[in-house]
């Protein structure tokens, strides 16, 4: 690729790797790591047509990654999560993990993978193991990740889109949309990791602005955390909204939709994913979305923009069909 090119906001542009093929990284995130950017995401292009699978939105591959110098050109690295062909597994395909993000624990030395995770035959729904938040580790970046288990952080309650952030102090945060099963209250908390970062602590606040909202991606610029988020409408787009606070920890305040110019109030026709830091700047990033073609899911795209940072503490997001670093 020689620029983020995204199109006009009802296009669906394919981005390749360095082989040739489809980038194949679907709500995933990037880290920087021995010395380069690696992306990964659930393998869900193309899609294997399973039964029931609606659009292809499970995986009977798992998490792969690519690795880059300059953001622009990905070279495929493998498979780092896989699923396998033991029913008795957890990781029995077809399945789900949905929204998987990685993060580096200074202290154990291993990479830790936090995902939204929906066992075998990967349909979302309340029974333990089908809105779980699952993790994974690994000792290098893009080694065989290896699984530790899928858990409920608090009473038990349904686990369904989440991210993972590491803060300056080294403490980490599980994000998720907590669901009272069946069907009842749904809204963002935050919960504190264990050192290891692979269990949660019962240290953890509901972020009371954000009831009913899902697709999580944090950045930290001066001061301030700011978190974007979906609406609840599936894989259809819809108006995004950002919160902000001082503390993970503490109240987030409702800071309205970030989007500039977006007519058609649908996050640009894209839904949040992940923010990463570009590396060598000071709190500068890149946000990820993806623009999830439901009719068609090999052809989702990614839209990647810059966040600006306003003097009234606000963050905003314009639209372009191409840009480069
Ligand atoms: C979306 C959510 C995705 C996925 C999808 C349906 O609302 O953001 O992560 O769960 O619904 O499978």
């Amino acid at each position: 690729m020689e620029s983020f090119w995204h199109g006009e906001i009802n296009e669906y542009i394919q981005w390749h790797d360095t082989d040739g093929n489809i980038i194949n990284a679907s709500d995933g995130g990037i880290i920087f790591a021995e010395g380069k950017y690696h992306w990964y995401g659930q393998a869900l292009r193309p899609f294997p047509d399973l039964p029931g699978a609606d659009g292809g939105q499970k995986t009977d591959v798992g998490v792969v990654m690519y690795e880059s110098e300059d953001l622009l050109n990905w070279k495929y690295e493998g498979v780092i999560l896989a699923t396998n062909n033991d029913p008795d597994s957890p990781l029995f395909g077809p399945m789900r993990f949905e929204r998987p993000k990685i993060i580096y624990n200074d202290k154990t030395k291993q990479y830790v993978l936090w995902c939204h995770y929906v066992k075998y035959p990967g349909n979302h729904a309340w029974e333990d193991g089908t809105a779980d938040a699952g993790v994974a580790v690994c000792d290098t970046v893009n080694g065989k990740y290896k699984w530790v288990h899928h858990l409920r952080p608090i009473n038990n309650e349904c686990v369904r889109d989440s991210t993972v952030y590491k803060d300056f102090d080294g403490s980490a945060y599980f994000i998720y949309d907590k669901h009272v099963c069946p069907g009842g209250d749904r809204c963002l908390y935050v919960v504190k990791l264990t050192d290891d970062y692979l269990s949660c602590t019962d240290t953890y606040v509901r972020i009371e602005a954000a009831v009913e909202r899902e697709a999580p991606a944090i950045v930290y610029r001066d001061g301030f955390y700011y978190i974007v988020t979906s609406g609840l409408t599936g894989w259809a787009t819809n108006q995004a909204k950002a919160f902000r606070t001082r503390h993970l920890l503490d109240q987030w305040e409702d800071i309205g939709d970030p989007c500039i110019d977006d007519e058609t109030h649908t996050t640009f026709n894209t839904q949040s994913t992940y923010a990463f830091p570009i590396e060598g700047k000071h709190e500068e990033y890149i946000v990820m979305f993806e623009r999830h073609n439901i009719s068609n899911f090999v052809e989702c795209s990614y839209v990647w923009l810059i966040p600006e940072f306003n003097d009234d503490r606000t963050i905003s997001f314009r639209y372009s069909k191409e840009w480069k670093i």
